[in-house]
């Protein structure tokens, strides 16, 4: 493994205590730490110097696999010739030609993008652009803001107030007002084991007429959702609900936000999931494989006319009082620019869709193992939910991640579902290798 030593990959930290970890059990973790310490292509090394089959893509974000050369070179080069210029009142090459070059993957007239740091970044930025363009276009009474049960837009005080995942929400106040969710998508009794798009759920996009009718659409901004929904535990939309969607703001003149930090650059085996869905939203979040996950970055895109509507006041006067001090750094532009180049030259959207019938076929052989009361999937994600343990929720799925790490599998899991989403340049024998330890740390565990 390049430039990878397992003596330095041993020595662990001898402070533990300081670093406050992220969506982690932080004391749990610290009595008995699962560390990383390299990654190449479809695998991490442990401390312990064992290979690690990467089934998350690390989270979510590793889509072009680990280390991969020329992202590498791009950073390093970048770093040493710019590392840092403002964007502000100042430009710099790389995120004009980033922009044009991404904005080439979208539909229609999707023909601008706003670069942040994260997918958290991304959302606040396109639920405060909605809002914006509407004041702006004076209809400043459209301020609500319309989001999902269920739904994961990151962890900013907006991300959080439109999400719908109650464990995200609750530690931290009243959130933002004007919110609305509507209901998930999800019915067990009527989707269990579905490959695929759910037939059945299409109507649950008609629950948007209901709040537009209780709250009256002239005070409806936007409306966000994930169009497959990840971190909840892998939410498949049902076929014909995004269109409904779709139909329903357009008639009403809401803006619709499609989140897409996870199912851009070919989670689903085209660039994003509107071309997959055929569904063309007004803005369009994204993060994580924008760089293969190697250096920070998000973007929000918009459609020409919102951009267009911020280019009619006074041309000295800033059109949008919204920018992060690294909105556009030089050395995440050139890492997302060497990784486009590695998702075209090796076309890897539509390699990995080439795999998209063996993957369901692995993932719903785990059917009628212990435990198992759901497998679902779409493009390269899975998910097996499991029957929560008595009185002990999470337990069981978070046994299996402990179990398949010990075997040289990363697994994810939320609440008792256990998600799947490796690089996209994945092959058989890897997806084989995935289901199949799973597989038998499940039958080992009933
Ligand atoms: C759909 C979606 N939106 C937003 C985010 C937040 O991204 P970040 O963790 O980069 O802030 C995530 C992260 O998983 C996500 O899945």
């Amino acid at each position: 493994m390049a430039g990878y030593d397992p003596l330095h990959a041993t020595s662990m930290p001898n402070n533990l205590d300081a670093f406050f970890m992220p969506f982690t059990a932080n004391r749990q973790f610290k009595k008995a730490p699962r560390m990383l310490v390299g990654a190449q292509d479809m695998h991490y090394v442990a401390a312990d110097g064992r290979k690690v089959l990467d089934g998350t893509a690390g989270l979510w974000c590793v889509n072009a696999g680990h280390g991969r050369e020329p992202i590498v070179k791009a950073v390093q080069d970048q770093v040493a010739r710019l590392d840092y210029a403002p964007n502000f009142q100042m430009g710099h090459p790389l995120p004009f030609e980033l922009a044009a070059r991404l904005t080439t993957m979208m539909p229609g007239d999707i023909d601008h993008v706003f670069f942040s740091n994260s997918g958290s970044e991304a959302v606040d930025t396109a639920l405060k652009m909605a809002i914006a363009y509407h004041r702006a276009r004076g209809e400043g009474h459209r301020t609500r803001l319309i989001g999902r049960e269920r739904g994961y837009h990151g962890v900013g005080f907006g991300g959080i107030s439109v999400g719908g995942i109650s464990g995200n929400r609750k530690q931290f106040g009243a959130l933002l007002p004007g919110v609305d969710h509507l209901p998930h998508t999800y019915d067990r009794d009527r989707q269990a084991f579905t490959r695929g798009q759910p037939e059945w759920g299409a109507h649950l996009a008609d629950e948007l007429e209901r709040l537009c009718a209780l709250h009256d659409p002239s005070t409806i901004a936007a409306v966000i959702v994930e169009p497959v929904a990840g971190s909840t535990g892998v939410l498949v939309p049902p076929r014909g609900y995004l269109k409904r969607l779709r139909e329903i703001c357009t008639k009403h003149g809401i803006l619709l936000i499609f989140d897409e930090v996870i199912t851009g650059f070919g989670r689903l085996g085209k660039g994003f999931a509107t071309e997959y869905f055929d569904v063309i939203p007004d803005m369009i979040t994204c993060a994580k494989g924008i760089t293969n996950g190697t250096i920070p970055m998000g973007a929000t895109f918009l459609r020409k006319g919102i951009y267009d509507t911020f280019m009619n006041g006074p041309e000295n006067m800033i059109e949008l009082f919204h920018g992060y001090t690294y909105s556009g750094h030089p050395v995440a532009c050139a890492a997302a620019l060497a990784t486009l180049d590695v998702y075209a030259e090796e076309d890897l959207f539509a390699r990995s869709a080439a795999l998209h019938g063996y993957w369901e076929d692995a993932a719903h052989s785990l059917k009628d193992h212990p435990h198992v009361i759901d497998v679902r999937n779409l493009g390269l994600i899975a998910a097996v939910e499991l029957a929560p343990l008595a009185g002990k929720p999470t337990a069981r799925a978070y046994d299996a991640f402990v179990k398949c790490f010990e075997r040289g599998l990363l697994i994810r899991y939320t609440a008792d579902i256990i998600a799947l989403s490796p690089p996209l340049i994945a092959g058989k024998a890897h997806i084989d290798e995935i289901f199949g330890t799973l597989g038998d740390v499940l039958k080992e565990a009933a």
